[in-house]
Protein backbone atom coordinates (compact mmCIF):
# COMPACT_ATOMS: atom_id res chain seq x y z
CA UNK A 1 0.00 0.00 0.00
CA UNK A 2 1.47 3.48 -1.30
CA UNK A 3 0.72 6.08 2.17
CA UNK A 4 0.92 9.59 1.53
CA UNK A 5 1.50 12.73 3.71
CA UNK A 6 -1.85 14.76 4.16
CA UNK A 7 -0.62 18.10 3.36
CA UNK A 8 -0.05 20.28 6.17
CA UNK A 9 -1.59 18.21 8.66
CA UNK A 10 1.13 16.16 9.30
CA UNK A 11 -0.43 12.68 9.32
CA UNK A 12 -0.46 9.60 6.86
CA UNK A 13 -3.20 7.90 4.99
CA UNK A 14 -2.97 4.89 2.76
CA UNK A 15 -3.70 6.16 -0.87
CA UNK A 16 -6.80 4.42 -1.18
CA UNK A 17 -10.24 5.03 0.78
CA UNK A 18 -12.42 2.62 1.12
CA UNK A 19 -15.87 3.81 -0.26
CA UNK A 20 -19.04 3.33 1.49
CA UNK A 21 -21.76 4.54 -0.70
CA UNK A 22 -21.96 1.43 -2.57
CA UNK A 23 -22.13 -1.95 -0.78
CA UNK A 24 -24.52 -4.30 -2.24
CA UNK A 25 -25.52 -2.94 -5.61
CA UNK A 26 -27.33 0.46 -4.04
CA UNK A 27 -26.53 1.70 -7.70
CA UNK A 28 -28.67 -0.56 -8.94
CA UNK A 29 -31.57 0.39 -7.13
CA UNK A 30 -31.31 -2.17 -4.09
CA UNK A 31 -31.30 -0.24 -0.64
CA UNK A 32 -30.98 -3.68 1.34
CA UNK A 33 -27.54 -3.72 2.45
CA UNK A 34 -25.91 -7.10 2.81
CA UNK A 35 -24.33 -6.57 6.30
CA UNK A 36 -22.65 -9.54 6.59
CA UNK A 37 -20.55 -8.90 2.94
CA UNK A 38 -19.91 -5.40 4.01
CA UNK A 39 -18.49 -5.34 6.99
CA UNK A 40 -16.01 -8.73 5.53
CA UNK A 41 -15.37 -6.11 2.57
CA UNK A 42 -14.37 -3.38 4.84
CA UNK A 43 -12.15 -5.47 7.04
CA UNK A 44 -10.33 -7.07 4.28
CA UNK A 45 -9.88 -3.69 3.04
CA UNK A 46 -8.35 -3.11 6.41
CA UNK A 47 -6.44 -5.94 6.74
CA UNK A 48 -4.70 -4.94 3.76
CA UNK A 49 -3.60 -1.70 4.64
CA UNK A 50 -6.68 0.69 3.80
CA UNK A 51 -6.67 3.35 6.47
CA UNK A 52 -9.11 5.80 5.66
CA UNK A 53 -13.26 4.97 5.45
CA UNK A 54 -15.56 7.35 3.65
CA UNK A 55 -19.04 7.30 4.47
CA UNK A 56 -21.90 9.90 4.98
CA UNK A 57 -24.98 9.99 7.56
CA UNK A 58 -27.07 9.75 4.05
CA UNK A 59 -25.36 6.76 2.42
CA UNK A 60 -27.12 3.35 1.80
CA UNK A 61 -30.77 4.74 3.41
CA UNK A 62 -28.79 6.09 6.27
CA UNK A 63 -27.40 2.21 7.30
CA UNK A 64 -23.60 2.86 5.70
CA UNK A 65 -22.70 4.09 8.93
CA UNK A 66 -24.23 1.38 10.98
CA UNK A 67 -22.40 -1.34 8.75
CA UNK A 68 -18.93 0.88 9.14
CA UNK A 69 -19.47 0.94 12.79
CA UNK A 70 -20.16 -2.99 13.04
CA UNK A 71 -16.96 -3.52 10.90
CA UNK A 72 -15.25 -1.53 12.98
CA UNK A 73 -15.62 -3.60 15.93
CA UNK A 74 -12.97 -5.87 17.43
CA UNK A 75 -9.95 -3.52 17.79
CA UNK A 76 -10.54 -2.29 13.53
CA UNK A 77 -11.25 1.36 14.64
CA UNK A 78 -7.96 1.67 16.40
CA UNK A 79 -6.53 1.19 12.81
CA UNK A 80 -8.51 3.86 10.52
CA UNK A 81 -9.87 7.30 10.20
CA UNK A 82 -13.46 7.70 10.25
CA UNK A 83 -14.68 10.39 7.27
CA UNK A 84 -18.58 10.97 7.53
CA UNK A 85 -20.71 14.09 6.76
CA UNK A 86 -23.27 16.23 7.82
CA UNK A 87 -26.10 16.94 5.64
CA UNK A 88 -27.83 20.32 4.76
CA UNK A 89 -31.12 19.07 4.87
CA UNK A 90 -31.13 17.41 8.42
CA UNK A 91 -29.94 20.67 9.85
CA UNK A 92 -31.38 23.89 10.58
CA UNK A 93 -29.72 24.97 13.46
CA UNK A 94 -27.36 23.90 16.75
CA UNK A 95 -29.60 21.93 18.46
CA UNK A 96 -30.09 19.58 15.35
CA UNK A 97 -26.50 19.57 14.10
CA UNK A 98 -25.49 18.58 18.03
CA UNK A 99 -27.98 15.71 17.93
CA UNK A 100 -27.29 14.76 14.28
CA UNK A 101 -23.78 14.31 14.99
CA UNK A 102 -24.70 12.68 18.21
CA UNK A 103 -26.80 10.26 16.47
CA UNK A 104 -23.20 9.39 13.72
CA UNK A 105 -20.71 8.66 16.47
CA UNK A 106 -23.10 6.39 18.11
CA UNK A 107 -24.24 4.64 14.56
CA UNK A 108 -20.38 4.49 14.23
CA UNK A 109 -19.50 3.35 17.79
CA UNK A 110 -16.90 6.00 18.47
CA UNK A 111 -15.89 8.85 20.33
CA UNK A 112 -14.88 11.11 17.68
CA UNK A 113 -14.97 11.21 13.65
CA UNK A 114 -11.62 12.45 12.15
CA UNK A 115 -12.70 13.80 9.45
CA UNK A 116 -16.10 15.64 9.37
CA UNK A 117 -17.63 17.00 6.32
CA UNK A 118 -20.13 19.48 4.97
CA UNK A 119 -21.68 17.36 2.71
CA UNK A 120 -21.68 18.12 -1.20
CA UNK A 121 -21.97 21.85 -0.99
CA UNK A 122 -21.08 24.67 -3.44
CA UNK A 123 -21.58 28.49 -2.65
CA UNK A 124 -25.41 28.46 -1.69
CA UNK A 125 -25.13 25.59 0.31
CA UNK A 126 -21.85 27.12 2.11
CA UNK A 127 -23.79 29.79 3.10
CA UNK A 128 -26.82 28.48 4.83
CA UNK A 129 -24.11 26.27 6.63
CA UNK A 130 -22.87 29.66 7.36
CA UNK A 131 -26.21 31.27 8.71
CA UNK A 132 -26.92 28.24 10.85
CA UNK A 133 -23.91 29.10 13.27
CA UNK A 134 -22.23 25.34 11.14
CA UNK A 135 -18.65 26.96 11.17
CA UNK A 136 -18.98 27.86 15.01
CA UNK A 137 -20.37 24.13 15.92
CA UNK A 138 -17.34 22.40 13.85
CA UNK A 139 -14.86 24.43 15.86
CA UNK A 140 -16.31 23.83 18.81
CA UNK A 141 -16.45 19.84 18.20
CA UNK A 142 -13.09 20.02 16.99
CA UNK A 143 -12.23 21.46 20.55
CA UNK A 144 -14.09 18.77 22.58
CA UNK A 145 -12.39 16.40 20.62
CA UNK A 146 -15.23 14.97 18.66
CA UNK A 147 -14.33 15.54 15.36
CA UNK A 148 -10.63 16.44 14.95
CA UNK A 149 -10.76 17.84 11.20
CA UNK A 150 -13.02 20.15 9.56
CA UNK A 151 -13.46 19.37 5.98
CA UNK A 152 -16.10 19.45 3.10
CA UNK A 153 -17.03 17.80 0.48
CA UNK A 154 -17.75 19.76 -3.32
CA UNK A 155 -19.91 19.49 -6.21
CA UNK A 156 -20.20 23.15 -8.44
CA UNK A 157 -18.33 25.34 -10.60
CA UNK A 158 -14.59 25.79 -10.09
CA UNK A 159 -15.06 29.52 -9.30
CA UNK A 160 -17.10 28.37 -6.05
CA UNK A 161 -14.89 25.97 -5.17
CA UNK A 162 -12.14 29.06 -4.84
CA UNK A 163 -14.43 31.17 -2.81
CA UNK A 164 -15.45 28.56 -0.24
CA UNK A 165 -11.85 27.42 0.21
CA UNK A 166 -10.91 30.46 0.63
CA UNK A 167 -13.29 31.76 3.00
CA UNK A 168 -12.54 29.20 6.18
CA UNK A 169 -9.45 27.14 7.59
CA UNK A 170 -10.41 23.76 6.24
CA UNK A 171 -8.63 20.97 6.89
CA UNK A 172 -9.06 18.70 3.97
CA UNK A 173 -11.28 18.58 1.26
CA UNK A 174 -12.90 15.99 -0.91
CA UNK A 175 -13.92 16.24 -4.77
CA UNK A 176 -15.06 15.17 -7.80
CA UNK A 177 -11.89 14.10 -10.02
CA UNK A 178 -10.53 11.70 -13.01
CA UNK A 179 -9.03 11.67 -15.98
CA UNK A 180 -12.39 12.85 -18.17
CA UNK A 181 -12.87 15.58 -15.60
CA UNK A 182 -9.98 17.68 -15.38
CA UNK A 183 -12.19 20.58 -16.49
CA UNK A 184 -15.21 19.70 -14.46
CA UNK A 185 -16.38 21.24 -11.11
CA UNK A 186 -13.69 21.84 -8.79
CA UNK A 187 -10.88 20.21 -11.80
CA UNK A 188 -7.27 20.12 -11.81
CA UNK A 189 -7.47 23.90 -10.47
CA UNK A 190 -9.31 22.85 -7.84
CA UNK A 191 -6.89 20.24 -6.77
CA UNK A 192 -3.54 22.78 -7.37
CA UNK A 193 -5.30 25.74 -5.56
CA UNK A 194 -5.62 23.10 -2.11
CA UNK A 195 -2.12 21.85 -2.83
CA UNK A 196 -1.19 25.27 -2.64
CA UNK A 197 -2.48 25.91 0.30
CA UNK A 198 -1.26 22.22 1.79
CA UNK A 199 -4.76 21.17 2.36
CA UNK A 200 -4.67 17.73 1.53
CA UNK A 201 -7.37 16.91 -1.38
CA UNK A 202 -9.35 13.24 -1.08
CA UNK A 203 -10.69 12.34 -4.52
CA UNK A 204 -13.99 10.53 -4.82
CA UNK A 205 -15.74 9.05 -8.70
CA UNK A 206 -12.29 8.30 -9.07
CA UNK A 207 -13.37 5.66 -11.58
CA UNK A 208 -16.90 7.97 -12.70
CA UNK A 209 -18.84 5.65 -10.41
CA UNK A 210 -17.11 2.76 -12.21
CA UNK A 211 -17.57 3.81 -15.45
CA UNK A 212 -13.97 4.13 -16.54
CA UNK A 213 -13.16 0.38 -14.84
CA UNK A 214 -14.93 -0.90 -18.19
CA UNK A 215 -12.97 0.17 -21.50
CA UNK A 216 -15.34 0.62 -24.70
CA UNK A 217 -13.21 -0.51 -27.77
CA UNK A 218 -11.94 2.52 -29.26
CA UNK A 219 -10.23 2.94 -25.04
CA UNK A 220 -9.34 -0.59 -25.13
CA UNK A 221 -7.33 -0.58 -28.73
CA UNK A 222 -5.56 2.51 -27.42
CA UNK A 223 -4.93 0.00 -24.24
CA UNK A 224 -3.55 -2.61 -26.17
CA UNK A 225 -1.57 -0.54 -28.30
CA UNK A 226 0.46 0.51 -25.51
CA UNK A 227 3.56 -1.28 -24.51
CA UNK A 228 3.15 -1.70 -20.98
CA UNK A 229 0.30 -3.69 -20.09
CA UNK A 230 -2.53 -2.58 -17.33
CA UNK A 231 -6.26 -2.39 -16.41
CA UNK A 232 -8.60 0.27 -17.08
CA UNK A 233 -8.77 0.56 -13.37
CA UNK A 234 -4.97 0.73 -12.34
CA UNK A 235 -4.78 3.57 -15.56
CA UNK A 236 -7.01 5.55 -14.12
CA UNK A 237 -5.69 5.44 -10.75
CA UNK A 238 -1.90 5.51 -11.70
CA UNK A 239 -2.96 8.65 -13.39
CA UNK A 240 -4.99 10.29 -9.99
CA UNK A 241 -1.92 8.95 -7.46
CA UNK A 242 0.77 10.35 -10.55
CA UNK A 243 -0.42 14.07 -8.78
CA UNK A 244 1.24 15.16 -5.59
CA UNK A 245 -1.50 17.34 -4.64
CA UNK A 246 -3.91 14.42 -4.70
CA UNK A 247 -3.42 12.44 -0.60
CA UNK A 248 -6.93 9.75 -1.03
CA UNK A 249 -8.18 8.31 -3.68
CA UNK A 250 -11.59 7.08 -2.72
CA UNK A 251 -13.04 4.02 -4.47
CA UNK A 252 -16.78 2.30 -3.75
CA UNK A 253 -15.82 -1.66 -3.91
CA UNK A 254 -18.42 -4.39 -4.17
CA UNK A 255 -16.70 -7.68 -4.21
CA UNK A 256 -13.93 -8.97 -2.37
CA UNK A 257 -11.66 -9.27 -6.09
CA UNK A 258 -12.12 -5.27 -6.54
CA UNK A 259 -10.69 -4.65 -3.21
CA UNK A 260 -7.66 -6.79 -4.00
CA UNK A 261 -7.40 -5.44 -7.12
CA UNK A 262 -7.05 -2.61 -5.98
CA UNK A 263 -4.95 -3.26 -3.06
CA UNK A 264 -2.68 -4.55 -5.84
CA UNK A 265 -2.96 -1.18 -7.71
CA UNK A 266 -2.25 1.28 -4.74
CA UNK A 267 1.14 -0.81 -4.13
CA UNK A 268 2.48 0.54 -7.39
CA UNK A 269 0.87 4.06 -7.27
CA UNK A 270 3.08 7.18 -6.24
CA UNK A 271 3.57 10.83 -7.43
CA UNK A 272 5.05 11.67 -10.61
CA UNK A 273 5.65 8.08 -11.76
CA UNK A 274 3.97 8.40 -14.74
CA UNK A 275 5.99 9.08 -17.71
CA UNK A 276 5.42 11.38 -20.70
CA UNK A 277 4.22 8.35 -23.45
CA UNK A 278 1.80 7.17 -20.37
CA UNK A 279 0.28 10.88 -19.89
CA UNK A 280 0.16 11.06 -23.50
CA UNK A 281 -1.58 7.58 -24.08
CA UNK A 282 -3.86 9.34 -21.22
CA UNK A 283 -4.51 12.29 -23.30
CA UNK A 284 -6.13 10.31 -26.06
CA UNK A 285 -7.89 7.82 -24.03
CA UNK A 286 -9.84 11.06 -22.90
CA UNK A 287 -10.41 12.19 -26.24
CA UNK A 288 -11.61 8.15 -27.11
CA UNK A 289 -14.08 8.58 -24.33
CA UNK A 290 -15.40 12.16 -25.19
CA UNK A 291 -16.41 10.64 -28.56
CA UNK A 292 -18.88 8.23 -27.41
CA UNK A 293 -20.31 9.38 -23.81
CA UNK A 294 -23.92 10.81 -23.96
CA UNK A 295 -24.35 11.74 -20.43
CA UNK A 296 -21.96 12.58 -17.21
CA UNK A 297 -24.12 10.59 -14.93
CA UNK A 298 -22.18 8.84 -12.58
CA UNK A 299 -24.66 7.11 -10.85
CA UNK A 300 -24.32 8.95 -7.34
CA UNK A 301 -28.06 8.37 -6.77
CA UNK A 302 -28.58 12.24 -5.41
CA UNK A 303 -31.71 12.90 -7.87
CA UNK A 304 -33.83 9.77 -6.53
CA UNK A 305 -36.38 8.86 -5.65
CA UNK A 306 -38.10 10.46 -8.63
CA UNK A 307 -41.58 11.57 -7.34
CA UNK A 308 -42.92 9.78 -10.62
CA UNK A 309 -40.91 6.35 -10.51
CA UNK A 310 -38.78 7.26 -13.09
CA UNK A 311 -35.33 5.22 -12.21
CA UNK A 312 -33.14 8.19 -13.97
CA UNK A 313 -29.40 6.51 -12.78
CA UNK A 314 -30.57 3.59 -14.26
CA UNK A 315 -32.00 5.25 -17.91
CA UNK A 316 -28.49 7.18 -18.37
CA UNK A 317 -26.58 4.44 -17.70
CA UNK A 318 -28.38 2.27 -20.05
CA UNK A 319 -28.15 5.20 -22.43
CA UNK A 320 -24.38 5.82 -21.99
CA UNK A 321 -23.60 2.08 -21.72
CA UNK A 322 -25.92 1.21 -25.08
CA UNK A 323 -23.41 4.44 -26.72
CA UNK A 324 -20.03 3.19 -25.31
CA UNK A 325 -19.99 -0.47 -25.71
CA UNK A 326 -22.50 0.13 -29.14
CA UNK A 327 -25.03 -2.96 -28.37
CA UNK A 328 -28.33 -3.25 -29.25
CA UNK A 329 -30.81 -1.71 -26.67
CA UNK A 330 -33.25 -4.71 -27.59
CA UNK A 331 -30.93 -7.35 -25.84
CA UNK A 332 -30.30 -4.57 -22.65
CA UNK A 333 -31.36 -6.39 -19.38
CA UNK A 334 -31.61 -3.23 -17.15
CA UNK A 335 -33.54 -1.76 -20.12
CA UNK A 336 -35.86 -4.31 -19.81
CA UNK A 337 -35.61 -4.19 -15.99
CA UNK A 338 -36.70 -0.78 -16.11
CA UNK A 339 -39.82 -1.29 -18.76
CA UNK A 340 -40.83 -4.38 -16.79
CA UNK A 341 -40.59 -2.37 -13.18
CA UNK A 342 -42.42 0.76 -14.99
CA UNK A 343 -39.39 3.17 -14.22
CA UNK A 344 -38.94 3.95 -17.95
CA UNK A 345 -38.54 8.15 -18.92
CA UNK A 346 -41.99 7.78 -20.15
CA UNK A 347 -43.16 8.29 -16.62
CA UNK A 348 -41.41 12.01 -16.36
CA UNK A 349 -43.80 14.32 -15.83
CA UNK A 350 -41.01 17.37 -16.16
CA UNK A 351 -41.45 18.32 -12.23
CA UNK A 352 -37.71 19.18 -12.18
CA UNK A 353 -37.25 17.79 -8.82
CA UNK A 354 -34.21 15.83 -9.97
CA UNK A 355 -32.25 18.60 -11.80
CA UNK A 356 -32.36 21.00 -8.53
CA UNK A 357 -30.74 17.42 -6.67
CA UNK A 358 -28.38 16.96 -9.25
CA UNK A 359 -24.83 17.20 -7.96
CA UNK A 360 -23.34 17.56 -11.67
CA UNK A 361 -26.08 19.76 -13.00
CA UNK A 362 -27.37 17.65 -15.88
CA UNK A 363 -30.56 18.69 -17.60
CA UNK A 364 -31.96 15.39 -16.72
CA UNK A 365 -35.47 16.12 -17.97
CA UNK A 366 -34.24 16.74 -22.04
CA UNK A 367 -32.01 14.17 -21.36
CA UNK A 368 -34.35 11.73 -20.20
CA UNK A 369 -36.59 12.13 -23.34
CA UNK A 370 -33.42 12.10 -25.69
CA UNK A 371 -32.09 8.63 -24.37
CA UNK A 372 -35.77 7.11 -24.43
CA UNK A 373 -36.33 8.12 -27.91
CA UNK A 374 -32.98 6.59 -28.50
CA UNK A 375 -32.97 3.95 -26.71
CA UNK A 376 -36.72 2.92 -28.52
CA UNK A 377 -35.87 3.93 -31.97
CA UNK A 378 -36.00 0.63 -33.85
N1 LIG B 1 -19.45 13.58 -0.92
C1 LIG B 1 -20.06 13.38 -2.05
O1 LIG B 1 -20.74 14.26 -2.54
C2 LIG B 1 -19.83 12.05 -2.73
C3 LIG B 1 -20.38 11.78 -4.00
C4 LIG B 1 -20.07 10.59 -4.60
C5 LIG B 1 -19.22 9.69 -3.93
N2 LIG B 1 -18.71 9.96 -2.71
C6 LIG B 1 -17.81 9.02 -1.99
O2 LIG B 1 -16.75 8.65 -2.80
C7 LIG B 1 -16.67 7.22 -2.83
C8 LIG B 1 -16.12 6.81 -4.14
O3 LIG B 1 -17.01 7.20 -5.19
P1 LIG B 1 -17.48 6.11 -6.16
O4 LIG B 1 -18.11 4.98 -5.41
O5 LIG B 1 -18.30 6.80 -7.18
O6 LIG B 1 -16.07 5.60 -6.72
P2 LIG B 1 -15.64 5.09 -8.11
O7 LIG B 1 -14.31 4.48 -7.84
O8 LIG B 1 -15.72 6.14 -9.16
O9 LIG B 1 -16.68 3.96 -8.51
C9 LIG B 1 -16.86 2.81 -7.73
C10 LIG B 1 -17.25 1.66 -8.64
O10 LIG B 1 -16.12 1.34 -9.46
C11 LIG B 1 -16.10 -0.04 -9.72
N3 LIG B 1 -14.81 -0.58 -9.28
C12 LIG B 1 -14.07 -0.25 -8.19
N4 LIG B 1 -12.93 -0.97 -8.16
C13 LIG B 1 -12.96 -1.78 -9.26
C14 LIG B 1 -12.07 -2.76 -9.78
N5 LIG B 1 -10.91 -3.04 -9.19
N6 LIG B 1 -12.41 -3.38 -10.92
C15 LIG B 1 -13.56 -3.10 -11.55
N7 LIG B 1 -14.45 -2.18 -11.11
C16 LIG B 1 -14.13 -1.53 -9.97
C17 LIG B 1 -17.29 -0.63 -8.99
O11 LIG B 1 -18.35 -0.59 -9.93
P3 LIG B 1 -19.39 -1.81 -10.11
O12 LIG B 1 -20.20 -1.77 -8.87
O13 LIG B 1 -20.15 -1.42 -11.34
O14 LIG B 1 -18.59 -3.06 -10.25
C18 LIG B 1 -17.57 0.39 -7.92
O15 LIG B 1 -18.88 0.39 -7.46
C19 LIG B 1 -18.08 6.75 -2.54
O16 LIG B 1 -18.15 5.44 -2.10
C20 LIG B 1 -18.49 7.74 -1.51
O17 LIG B 1 -17.98 7.30 -0.27
C21 LIG B 1 -19.00 11.14 -2.13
Amino acid sequence: MHYTQMGKLGIQSSSFGLGCMRFNGAASGDSVIDEQKAISLIRRAIDGGVTYLDTAYVYLDKTSETVVGKALRDGYREKVTIATKMPMEYVHNREEMEALLESELKKLQTDHIDFYLMHGINREKWEYFKSIGAPEFFNDMKQAGKIRYKCFSFHGPYEEFEYILNDWDWDLVQIQYNFMDIDYQAGKKGLELAGSKGIPVVIMEGLLGGRLARAPGNVQALYDAFPVKRSPVEWAFRWLCNHPAVSVVLSGCNEAEQIDENLRIFDTVAPGVMDASELELMDKVREAYLSRTKIGCTGCRYCMPCPNGVDIPGVFSVWNSVSLYDTDPKGNWDLRQIREKDHGADRCIQCGACEAACPQHLSIIDSLQSAWQELHAQ
